[in-house]
């Protein structure tokens, strides 16, 4: 049985004084939602502002990125050790701003600045090892952009991105794994992909990670789902098997609407 996971990354929203309130907002507003694990991933800076709110609740903490060495020369990266330090024990990586996809849709967007954050194929693996050894839980993202899904390359996307991020880990490093399915085109564009399409593409994740670290580990891997999830899509997200969840933008910055999509997870895989 996996636990479903409603998860927020905040992005580059919330001042200190801000966070804390909607932490406060999520904290109280989940208090009674039953069956479904929640995370928060805040910015770096209001971490421990956060964690102030949400460590005696069963609210968890994530950082939205990390650097895989343990210190050193790396202006404005963030270790390991630090977000530990914070109080977190997940961790995004990967994620499709990460890689330098910020709010590229189509090819029109400079191929030059799909980089400009570095993360890569080759990082993520870095990353989701690293994570694992220092004791935090990878949420790992993968997802292919509109103008490979309009070329029929988004199942050769996605597995080769999953294959990649896995690449030389042990089945026990995969147990704390968790990997988002986000499809770039629907990230922060309200435009959702179809429940049944989003089922599929998280079906043949599971597939490849059974081909890579057999089937009882893929069968226990949370695999979530992340792309303008608000609470008026939600339940036809939540009743798809392979779909455990999701990890949300826009829509975890509203208490409420947070809530609601915790609430539909924990009551969709309860049935
Ligand atoms: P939105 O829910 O705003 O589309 O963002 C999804 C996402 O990127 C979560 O990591």
């Amino acid at each position: 049985m996996r636990i479903p996971m409603m998860a927020g990354n905040w992005k580059m929203n919330c001042d200190n004084p801000a966070a804390v309130e909607l932490a406060k907002g999520i904290v109280e507003g989940s208090a009674n939602a039953l069956g479904c694990e929640v995370i928060v991933c805040p910015p770096f800076t209001a971490l421990s502002a956060v964690n102030d709110v949400t460590k005696d609740s069963p609210v968890s903490l994530g950082g939205q990125n990390f650097f895989w060495k343990a210190d050193g020369a790396f202006t404005g990266e963030i270790a390991a050790d630090m977000l530990l330090c914070c109080g977190c024990e997940y961790v995004i990586i990967g994620h499709s701003e990460r890689r330098g996809r910020f709010g590229a849709t189509d090819e029109d967007f400079a191929e030059e600045l799909q980089s400009v954050f570095g993360d890569n194929d080759a990082t993520v693996s870095i990353k989701l090892k690293a994570a694992v050894d220092a004791g935090l839980k990878p949420i790992a993202c993968c997802g292919e952009l509109l103008s490979e899904r309009e070329k029929g390359m988004t199942d050769a996307i996605v597995s080769d991105q999953v294959r990649a991020m896995l690449d030389g880990c042990s089945e026990e490093q995969l147990h704390s794994v968790t990997i988002a399915y986000e499809p770039v085109w629907a990230i922060g564009t309200g435009e959702v992909c179809e429940a049944d399409e989003a089922n599929r593409v998280c079906g043949l994740i599971r597939a490849v990670v059974a081909e890579v670290a057999g089937q009882e580990t893929a069968d226990n891997m949370r695999i979530l789902y992340g792309g303008s999830v608000k609470p008026d899509n939600v339940e036809g997200l939540m009743a798809q098997a392979e779909i455990d969840g999701g990890l949300v933008g826009g829509a975890s910055l509203k208490a409420d609407s947070f809530c609601t999509l915790i609430e539909v997870a924990g009551r969709a895989k309860r049935a």
